[in-house]
């Protein structure tokens, strides 16, 4: 069982959970992951491992409330336990010094992009950060990440705070000029996002990495769950990723296989949001 000590709401339907795992945080390293069950029987949900803090032996996990599990995952307050938090998963982000970089964050794909930014700023990179949401409370960590990177710059899809438009216009803009024009790209956040940036840093071969959300079952590379095209070879996102190529993922595949079980989904939340359970509603 593993203790959560705070569950912090970051934007609408997205909790910061900090949860008591001292051998996962000092064995974690950036672009890492763990899988979570609420409790026994539960399904099994990949979160990435926001940070970590060795001394208090705590990590920080980012949930999106956006399923019956899920849900339940965030309506444990301060004080009340998960039954399983497995890993660290994955392999860690390859890290080092680009020179001039730019991470992009679409929405909850932020949280993610968080551990990335601190490890490329410790490995000495400097670093334009470009987040975006659908609107104002939807732009998550600007503190946490305005303190990592040179720029930190926002925006939204209806303007309410920031440049209006997706993150892509912005980095459009830095690419036009050669003294703001990155060495290497980070981007995270929905597929099409993700391949809206492969595609404009393919001309010019800028190495651009992605970090992939595809459905995952035991993250130990068995079930083939998390199966994904990358160059023409199968690749199992929980150990041979979840960060690829973004300009040899075939992200048309990834969309297809990510809303293979939607209607299951539906069906449970339906459950879930009938008269009997409550959890995650407040
Ligand atoms: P969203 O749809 O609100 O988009 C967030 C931002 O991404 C937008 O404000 C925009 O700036 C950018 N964006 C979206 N579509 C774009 C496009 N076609 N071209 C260019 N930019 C675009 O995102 P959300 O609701 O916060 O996040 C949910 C999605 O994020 C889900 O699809 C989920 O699977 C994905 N996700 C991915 C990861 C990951 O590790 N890659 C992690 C968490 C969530
Ligand atoms: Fe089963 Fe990756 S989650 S192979």
């Amino acid at each position: 069982m593993f203790k959560v000590l705070s569950n912090e709401i970051l934007a609408p339907e997205l909790h910061k959970l900090v949860v008591v795992a001292p051998r996962v945080a000092k064995a974690r390293k950036a672009g890492q992951f763990v899988i979570v069950r609420a409790d026994v029987g539960d399904e099994r949900i990949p979160l990435t491992i926001g940070d970590a803090d060795v001394e208090a032996g705590t990590v920080s996990l980012f949930i999106q409330a956006i399923g019956a599990s899920t849900r339940k995952l965030v309506a444990i307050q301060a004080g009340g336990f998960i039954r399983d938090v497995a890993g660290p998963l994955g392999l860690a982000t390859h890290l080092e010094n680009y020179g001039r970089v730019a991470c992009i964050g679409g929405g909850v794909g932020t949280a993610v992009l968080y551990p990335l930014v601190k490890g490329l700023a410790q490995a000495g990179n400097e670093i334009t950060t470009i987040i975006g949401g659908r609107s104002a409370p939807y732009v998550i960590l600007q503190k946490e990440l305005g303190a990592l990177s040179k720029n930190l710059l926002l925006t939204t899809d209806d303007g309410s705070l920031g440049v209006k438009g997706f993150v892509t216009n912005v980095l459009k803009e830095l690419m036009s000029n050669p003294e703001t024009c990155p060495k290497a790209v980070f981007a995270v956040g929905p597929g099409p996002m993700m391949k809206a940036v492969a595609e404009m840093t393919r001309a010019d071969k800028i190495p651009t990495i992605v970090s992939l959300n595809p459905i995952m079952i035991d993250g130990t590379g068995m079930c083939g769950g998390c199966r994904v095209d990358v160059g023409g070879e199968v690749k199992f996102a929980c150990v041979d990723g979840p960060e690829f190529d973004g300009h040899l993922v075939d992200f048309d595949l990834l969309r297809d296989r990510l809303s293979t079980y939607k209607d299951q989904e539906r069906r449970a939340l339906d459950r879930c949001s009938a008269d009997k359970c409550k959890i995650g509603r407040s």
